[in-house]
């Protein structure tokens, strides 16, 4: 809760909400309404009693106005972002991954698979789509030579979660025992489980901020997945960010995207294949 250490007495004004909330929508994309204000305070307390500011004003006038704060700017965005995620999260994309999209790969003869997992959040995702790669390919031998994975976050606190691989053993718990006996290791005593080496060599990390106007990457992907990410845009920022992607998919590449989410008003160069799921035309 915010304010319970009794040298924190301000919170922050409306005022102050405002030039923190307008900075953030510019900086990152996340558009925070006034009704978010105590968690936003809950989610800056630590920030502020780190540097030993008394009220959110200082610390919001230092990561703002202060030319050497590039530094806290980078934990403020760590304790801004929601990075909730899972394995197998919105489980029917995977199998729709591997029911529809890799057979129609093999069937074009598409042996290297290029996968974007945009905002990665802790590697949930990213460890979820090679595993489902994994299976195929055992399935399929022969089909697919080779598969990597990009996963990219603003979040270097989630960025270096997803890096080390280490999970809660209950974030697993409802995996097939089949799935957990081959791309897991188990530390019971720490009730922790590692992601093995064969799921975890398909996949590099790298920090991606959606505002920036070039993405730097130089891989065009066959599979694009952004979920549960966009929703906290606006529409404009939502439709610019997939015209952005649509700079790094490939012709007759799919795009997935959160269930709540859809790019069906937006004039874009994509058809709706399934819910949530779009191809490049
Ligand atoms: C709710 S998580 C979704 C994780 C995963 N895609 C899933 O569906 O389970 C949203 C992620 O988007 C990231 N994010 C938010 N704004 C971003 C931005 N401007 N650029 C890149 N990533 C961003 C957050 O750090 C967070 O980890």
């Amino acid at each position: 809760m915010p304010n319970t250490d009794p040298q924190v007495v301000q919170g922050i004004s409306d005022k102050d909400f405002k030039v923190l909330s307008d900075f953030i929508e510019k900086t990152i994309g996340i558009k925070i309404s006034p009704s978010k204000k105590v968690m936003i305070q809950s989610r800056l307390f630590h920030r502020l009693k780190n540097l030993n500011f008394t009220d959110y004003k200082q610390y919001i006038d230092y990561v703002l106005n202060s030319s050497n704060a590039e530094e806290e700017l980078v934990l403020m965005i760590n304790a801004i972002t929601t990075n909730k995620t899972d394995f197998f999260r919105e489980t029917d994309h995977f199998r729709f991954m591997e029911q529809v999209v890799l057979p129609d790969f093999v069937l074009k003869q598409k042996k290297n698979i290029k996968i974007w997992s945009a905002g990665c959040s802790s590697g949930e995702e990213p460890y979820t789509i090679s595993m489902v790669m994994e299976e195929f390919c055992s399935k399929n031998p022969g089909k697919i030579s080779n598969y990597k994975i990009t996963g990219t976050d603003i979040s270097t606190k989630v960025l270096d979660k997803a890096y080390h691989a280490v999970y809660p053993m209950e974030t697993v718990e409802s995996l097939d025992l089949s799935l957990k006996k081959k791309y897991f290791k188990k530390n019971t005593e720490k009730r922790l489980v590692i992601v093995k080496e064969n799921v975890r060599s398909h996949v590099a990390y790298k920090r991606l901020n959606f505002m920036d106007d070039d993405f730097s990457m130089s891989e065009i992907y066959d599979i694009i997945f952004c979920r549960n990410v966009l929703i906290y845009f606006n529409k404009e920022t939502q439709e610019n960010v997939i015209r952005k992607f649509l700079r790094y998919l490939a012709p007759d590449g799919y795009l997935f995207l959160g269930h709540s989410e859809t790019i069906l008003s937006m004039d874009l160069p994509l058809k709706s294949c399934a819910p949530a799921v779009y191809r490049r035309i």
